[in-house]
């Protein structure tokens, strides 16, 4: 049976999250853009000093939606949002590189992309000869567990072999990874970068969810990375999410289903089981079949 496709959002969880619908510096004070949210549509501007306005393009009085600017994106809500947003310290150090790479629609729920960015499993046959590669295709044993304190779903300890793991890379190495899910639809992977041995770059991807089956993907890079421009740095990242899309969208369902029978235990791995079981405990029914 295909799932039904819900056309609005009716998950109060998802409603009173932060979503991230834009790179800051794409709203201008002269135009009025237009883009769609959890398949509301959405209307948006700077005003007159530069902070971002967002309302309901079909509300009359364009009432004001909650909105923040945080990591180089506008984040919007159409509830009741929380205070902050999640905490990423690296943003302010003063040697990180923080660049939008690029935007990308996927047809496929969020949680599909989520949970894709969270699998080392499939780096050798996608991603092959940058962040995986023949006969290298074993995921190690790794650890997972949640934040008492933050509740954000981690996974520790991953190790991966990568031929070409960034573009300072010079040659493979053994990627150190752990991930980091804070938010339903955004993932954070910090991994080992090659020029600095105690310290992590930082990649994430936040989802937009347009519909329940309908993303646009940001990519954000926290990077320990000097030399490189950001046309190379942009390219790299594009070329890895390029090479998941076609992937994605061939998912079936395009929902994810939280159901611990629904698929077999090799494609939901440790850390996917946790996140789905933790999509499930929040009580997320948007972009997912949940559980019977
Ligand atoms: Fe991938």
């Amino acid at each position: 049976m295909t799932p039904t496709v819900a056309t609005t959002c009716a998950d109060p969880v998802i409603l009173d999250q932060w979503h991230p619908l834009l790179p800051l510096d794409e709203m201008t004070a002269d135009n009025v853009g237009h883009t769609i949210l959890l398949g509301e549509q959405l209307s948006y501007q700077l005003d007159t000093d530069g902070a971002p306005v967002v309302w309901l393009a079909a509300d009359a009085d364009a009432t004001a939606l909650p909105v923040l600017v945080e990591y180089l994106y506008v984040w919007v809500c159409l509830g009741s949002p929380p205070e902050a947003l999640f905490a990423i310290p690296e943003f302010a150090e003063p040697d990180r590189r923080n660049i939008h790479a690029g935007t990308i629609g996927v047809h496929v729920s969020a949680p599909r992309a989520i949970e894709n960015f969270l699998d080392m499993g499939h780096f050798p046959y996608v991603h092959t000869d940058v962040l995986g590669a023949e006969p290298h295709t074993e995921v190690a044993e790794y650890d997972v567990h949640i934040d008492p304190d933050t509740n954000d779903v981690w996974a520790t300890e991953c190790v991966f072999y990568q031929p070409r793991a960034a573009t300072t890379s010079t040659e493979g190495q053994m990627s150190d990874y752990l991930y980091r899910v804070p938010h339903p639809y955004c993932v954070i992977l910090y991994k080992t970068t090659p020029l600095a041995a105690e310290r992590m770059d930082v990649i994430a991807l936040f989802c937009r969810p347009i519909a329940e089956d309908r993303i646009e993907a940001h990519m954000f890079l926290c990077l320990l990375d000097p030399d490189n421009s950001e046309t190379v740095i942009r390219k790299f990242q594009q070329t890895i999410f390029g090479q998941d899309k076609p992937i994605l969208e061939n998912q079936y369902p395009k929902l994810l289903p939280l159901d611990p029978r629904a698929e077999t235990p090799i494609r939901a791995d440790k850390v996917a089981i946790a996140y789905r079981r933790w999509l499930s405990d929040l009580g997320v029914t948007y972009g997912v079949i949940p559980a019977a």
